[in-house]
């Protein structure tokens, strides 16, 4: 049986919500690898928005199990909140549908006051982070004093690892000028919560690897983009995690030869949000009308996306390091009515052409867009489901893309809407 891996090709906001919720009816279990409540993803069912940022999309789908992995840092607080707004919009989670890996770390209070004390910091440049804590949580993780939720179990053992780390953030905390942490109230709050956290988890490597020797299908759910890696991203104007395909194998404890298909997620120009070089960015009229047309307002801060063209040299770049197997391509119907389209096909620097994103971070903010002109089209292809439904000019664009980023389009959204789309290439397929 096919395991697909949905990944964001750019830099996050593509549609993996919209897409992973329409795979998900050909999926057994769907799991998230890493990131946590930074994510934000909007479905729409009909008359329904869900908006999630932990939970796994296909968590709005009955009959699936949803997977928490190993890789993402747990808010426990904000993971109790999210099932409370999503049971009260109808969907059922309890612990026969949602597993939690035992080996995630927690992200505390502190991490999200650490985060935004950084943030405020006017000698440092921000980086425009969602403020919530991810980057210090992972950061603990990795200086092996973080809490697991597998700690959450046992009080002496809760004790201990609280205690590691206040040594650590209350010295970083004083040099902040900010107060210590007070140890019993984190205690007394960790134990409170743990009784709400502790009947999803799971040994999620186990599950995982049973369900994949039983032939069932997994959907690996990918957060943010391929630019906001930790590794290839725009550094460090970036997350705190690896974003790229390979890290749905470390996320989860399955190795990597259980992936069949990688599906990039691309939107069919370019967004971002916080700080970070951008080199096709539009601070123009056509910017303003693809940031209305496509209500490009981030789900989780509410903060205005930047946006523009379309940069084939950025996915050509991601779709490599994340070996997407094809594409998903989202919001073309968002390029209705513009005249003239531009593809970013290059760079210039220093008087160079380049075809690739250099890693050093002043010469990606001086990288110079080089732009194609393709016609556009005047038809709409809002809520088109089949090929034939859309104008020859659409049909020009997106095959030039797929030309210039080197890798085909397997599936293609035309609105927000779960059945608004077009299947050409099926993931799942063996
Ligand atoms: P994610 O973080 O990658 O899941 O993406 P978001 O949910 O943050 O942002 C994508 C937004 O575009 C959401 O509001 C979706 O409902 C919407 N969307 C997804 N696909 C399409 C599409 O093909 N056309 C339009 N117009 N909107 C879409
Ligand atoms: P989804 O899954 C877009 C961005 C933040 C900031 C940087 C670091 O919805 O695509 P962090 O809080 O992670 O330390 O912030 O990463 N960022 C996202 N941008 N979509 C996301 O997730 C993002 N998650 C983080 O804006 O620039
Ligand atoms: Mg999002």
């Amino acid at each position: 049986m096919a395991n697909v891996v949905v990944v964001g090709a750019q830099w996050g906001d593509e549609g993996k919500g919209k897409i992973v919720d329409w795979l998900s009816e050909r999926a057994d279990v769907i799991a998230r690898c890493q990131g946590g409540h930074n994510a934000g993803h909007t479905l729409v069912i009909g008359e329904k928005a869900f908006k999630l940022s932990l939970l796994p999309a296909g968590i709005v789908r009955g009959g699936k199990i949803s997977v928490i992995g190993n890789g993402v840092v747990l808010d426990p607080w904000h993971l109790v909140s999210e099932i409370e707004k999503l049971r009260g919009q109808g969907v059922e989670i309890t612990p026969e549908n949602l597993l939690i890996a035992e080996n995630a770390p927690l992200i505390l209070p502190l991490h999200g006051e650490l985060d935004r004390a950084r943030e405020s910091q006017a000698s440092v440049a921000k980086i425009g982070t969602t403020g919530r804590g991810i980057g210090p949580a992972y950061e603990d993780k990795v200086g092996r004093r973080a809490i697991r939720v597998a700690d959450l179990a046992d009080d002496a053992t809760l004790e201990l690892r609280v205690d590691r780390a206040l040594v650590h953030h209350d010295a970083l905390r004083r040099g902040l000028g900010m107060e210590p942490v007070d140890r019993d109230a984190l205690l007394a709050a960790l134990r409170e919560i743990a009784v709400q956290v502790l009947p999803y988890a799971a040994p999620v490597w186990k599950v995982l690897n049973e369900s994949r020797r039983a032939g069932k299908r997994i959907l690996f759910e990918g957060a943010q983009g391929a630019l906001l890696d930790i590794d290839f991203g725009t550094y460090p104007y970036v997350t705190s995690s690896n974003v790229i395909a390979g890290q749905a194998a470390t996320g989860t404890g399955l190795g990597p030869n259980s992936i069949d298909f990688v599906l990039g997620i691309v939107k069919a120009y370019t967004t971002r949000v916080g700080e970070g070089p951008f080199p096709a960015e539009l601070n123009d009229d056509d910017g303003q009308r693809l940031g209305e047309r496509g209500h490009e307002f981030g789900t989780v801060t509410g903060r205005k996306r930047r946006c523009g063209w379309f940069d084939a040299v950025l996915v050509r770049q991601t779709c490599a390091t994340s070996g997407v197997s094809g594409i998903a391509l989202t919001k073309l119907d968002v390029l209705d009515g513009f005249k003239t389209l531009k593809i970013c096909t290059g760079y210039e620097l220093d008087g160079q052409k380049l075809d690739y994103l250099p890693i050093a971070a002043d010469q990606q903010a001086r990288c110079t867009p080089v732009y194609e002109e393709m016609d556009g089209w005047s038809e709409s292809t809002a809520g088109a489901r089949s090929w034939n439904d859309l104008p020859a000019a659409a049909i020009k664009y997106v095959r030039r893309i797929e030309e210039l980023i080197q890798c085909p389009v397997a599936l293609l959204s035309t609105s927000p809407e779960r059945d608004d789309t077009i299947l050409v290439t099926d993931p799942f397929a063996d």
